[in-house]
């Protein structure tokens, strides 16, 4: 099978011996068994975002939605929803298209509309109603699980309000993706607008491989076949209980055991401007599924690993020295891509020692460079490289991380799958907006 590359035995400062034993102490095998336990029952239990690439009847919806939205010939798609519902479809997208891809004038241009910053709005407002005036179809696309997420109820009804002032047939250009008992999709069924569900059991940081990240992304023109065969892949990679093959146990280990030695960071060192946003997505996934108040126990633990994310070689210049020289208190997994660089030499004007070189030569001389410093200062890393920046290979890596939060949840006995503690801000920002109500 064809898989990504991990490597963490000269550098991670822990052996394969003790991760074995650590393994075998936490019982490990006894909660693969029941992983696998719980994939097989697809959607009924709380680990049934393993499901969704495997899902045929999704991928035929999908297809179908996508192919009618496509005979609009959108000049623009305005994705709205926050969190787990848009981190992972914009990671994949900038993965795949390129972090500038704007600036090579494409036929659809994708927006993701996630805060309710007013600069950001309005700039959104101007393209929306630019194309609008062009007699050209813009696609709404809203994302949201619950249907009652502040920041994407809100931009979903300004938006809609604006295409409403333009077009009379203006459901034809809505495409909801939500929950089955949301308000939206009530909503959405009166105003006639075309619906995508989300399992109830598949959370929005797991999201990704589920309508939440499909529709957009097949809208955008990603290979979400390649994505899905990926993912699929992933799940295969991710459930083995041979420990060596297994990265995103491995992964887990790691970070239990350093966790335990007071590394309380993990920062995601990449070196690919387009996969900043899988970081992002990543610090996501980790921060709201690790960092808990209670564990499985109901024990007060404020249990959680930092996840940061770094961007190579960019961040060498800003917080290398604090990685480096600062407090011994991070892991780190350096990201890197091996090949389909786009080839540039450095011209002969530049200082000796680089002429010839071409730029991707050079990032391969930063990444060692950087890790044998790394080395050299007792920082503990591991290495993860995509062979390619493929469709195939993001979804590999987004599923192998899913299912290493997974584990990690286990090995820290909390819930990998709840986030009870955001729900106190969003109570107390609801009684500001509207204090005659006790929210
Ligand atoms: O991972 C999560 O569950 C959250 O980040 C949610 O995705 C986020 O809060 C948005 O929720 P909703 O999809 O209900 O709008």
């Amino acid at each position: 099978m064809k898989q990504l590359h991990f490597s963490f035995q000269e550098t991670s400062q822990i052996t394969v011996s003790y991760l074995k034993q650590i393994a075998q102490e936490k019982k490990i095998d006894i909660h693969c068994d029941h992983i696998e336990t719980e994939f097989a029952q697809k959607y009924q239990t709380r680990f049934a975002s393993l499901w969704l690439p495997f899902d045929q009847e999704l991928k035929k919806n999908i297809e179908l939605l996508v192919k009618k939205k496509l005979r609009l010939k959108p000049t623009v798609l305005i994705v709205i929803g926050i969190g787990g519902s848009a981190l992972g479809a914009k990671a994949v997208h900038q993965a795949i298209r390129g972090r500038f891809y704007h600036a090579g004038n494409p036929t659809l241009r994708v927006y993701f509309l996630q805060t309710i910053d007013s600069n950001r709005v309005a700039t959104i407002i101007q393209v929306l109603e630019k194309e609008l005036k062009q007699g050209n179809n813009v696609l709404i696309n809203v994302i949201t699980k619950s249907g009652t997420t502040t920041e994407t109820i809100v931009n979903f009804e300004v938006i809609l309000a604006v295409l409403k002032e333009y077009r009379s047939d203006y459901q034809e250009l809505v495409v909801v993706t939500t929950g089955k008992d949301s308000p939206l999709w009530e909503r959405a069924e009166r105003e006639k607008f075309d619906l995508l569900d989300i399992p109830k059991n598949v959370g929005g940081r797991y999201s990704v491989f589920s309508a939440v990240g499909l529709f957009p992304l097949a809208i955008a023109g990603i290979n979400t076949e390649q994505l899905i065969k990926g993912a699929q892949s992933g799940v295969t990679l991710g459930l083995s209980k041979n420990l060596e093959k297994n990265s995103s146990l491995l992964s887990a280990l790691l970070l239990y055991v350093h966790y335990q030695n007071t590394i309380t960071i993990h920062d995601m060192f990449i070196f690919s401007v387009d996969l900043e946003a899988v970081g992002k997505w990543y610090r996501q996934l980790m921060g709201e599924s690790i960092g808990k108040e209670l564990n499985t126990h109901g024990e007060r633990v404020l249990a959680g690993i930092t996840p940061t994310v770094s961007l190579g070689t960019i961040d060498l210049h800003s917080v290398a020295q604090l990685y480096l020289g600062g407090p011994r208190d991070k892991f780190t997994t350096f990201v890197t891509v091996k090949n389909g660089h786009k080839k540039i030499t450095i011209p002969a004007t530049a200082p000796h020692y680089l002429q010839n070189k071409t730029l991707s030569d050079l990032m391969h001389a930063f990444v060692e460079g950087t890790q044998i410093a790394y080395q050299k200062n007792d920082r503990p890393f591991c290495t993860v490289t995509l062979p390619e920046k493929n469709e195939f290979f993001i979804g590999q890596f987004l599923q192998l991380k899913m299912i290493e939060i997974m584990y990690l949840g286990y090995l820290l006995e909390v819930d990998p799958f709840d986030q009870p503690n955001v729900e106190l801000y969003k109570k107390e920002v609801k009684n500001i907006v509207d204090p005659s109500k006790r929210w």
